[in-house]
């Protein structure tokens, strides 16, 4: 099954963010995908919103990947660890970087977000989600969920 979901402004970008963050939990891989601009990072935003972490969720210049701590104060109980692999395209081994990174958080206790990351990441676990986001002509977004593995089917089914 695939969910497809039309998101008209970045308002509801966040907002669905924040919905499927309600079916998220530790060791969940995210595969973002999708052109320049489509939204990745602000479906990622609203990830971060729903799981209740500290810190801004932003386009990493410099950095490949960041750890989003949980806030307690804001029901947050799972870290946020969002990679964006996009500058690892171009490196002669990326397997190699991304197992390079030092991520400070485990996959198994985070939930982690790549963009850019298919037939990069899929190794860091058993089973992901793959997030295919689309810009049509009148600049909405189309985002089309795809359960890879695991028990992915079932909680999209919950996540009506
Ligand atoms: N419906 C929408 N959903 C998401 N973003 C939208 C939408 N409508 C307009 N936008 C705008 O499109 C831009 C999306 O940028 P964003 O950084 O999230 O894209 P991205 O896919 O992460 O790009 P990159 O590949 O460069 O990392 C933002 O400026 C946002 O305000
Ligand atoms: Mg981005």
């Amino acid at each position: 099954m695939t969910v497809r979901v039309t998101l008209p402004t970045v308002d509801d970008t966040h907002a669905f963010g924040r919905r499927l963050a309600g079916v998220l939990r530790a060791g969940d891989l995210l595969l973002l995908t999708g052109p320049l601009g489509a939204g990745k990072t602000a479906l990622t935003q609203g990830l971060g919103a729903g799981l209740g972490v500290r810190g801004d969720v932003t386009s990493p210049t410099f950095v490949i990947a960041r750890v989003h701590r949980p806030d307690p104060a804001r029901g947050g109980t799972v870290a946020l660890v969002h990679a964006d692999a996009y500058r690892l395209g171009d490196a002669t081994d990326p397997r190699a970087e991304i197992d390079d990174l030092d991520l400070d958080a485990s996959v198994d206790d985070s939930v982690t977000v790549v963009e850019w990351g298919e037939g990069l990441v899929e190794q860091l676990a058993d089973a992901h989600l793959r997030v295919r986001i689309d810009r049509r002509d009148d600049d909405t977004r189309v985002v089309e969920l795809e359960p890879v593995g695991g028990d992915w089917s079932r909680r999209l089914t919950a996540l009506g």
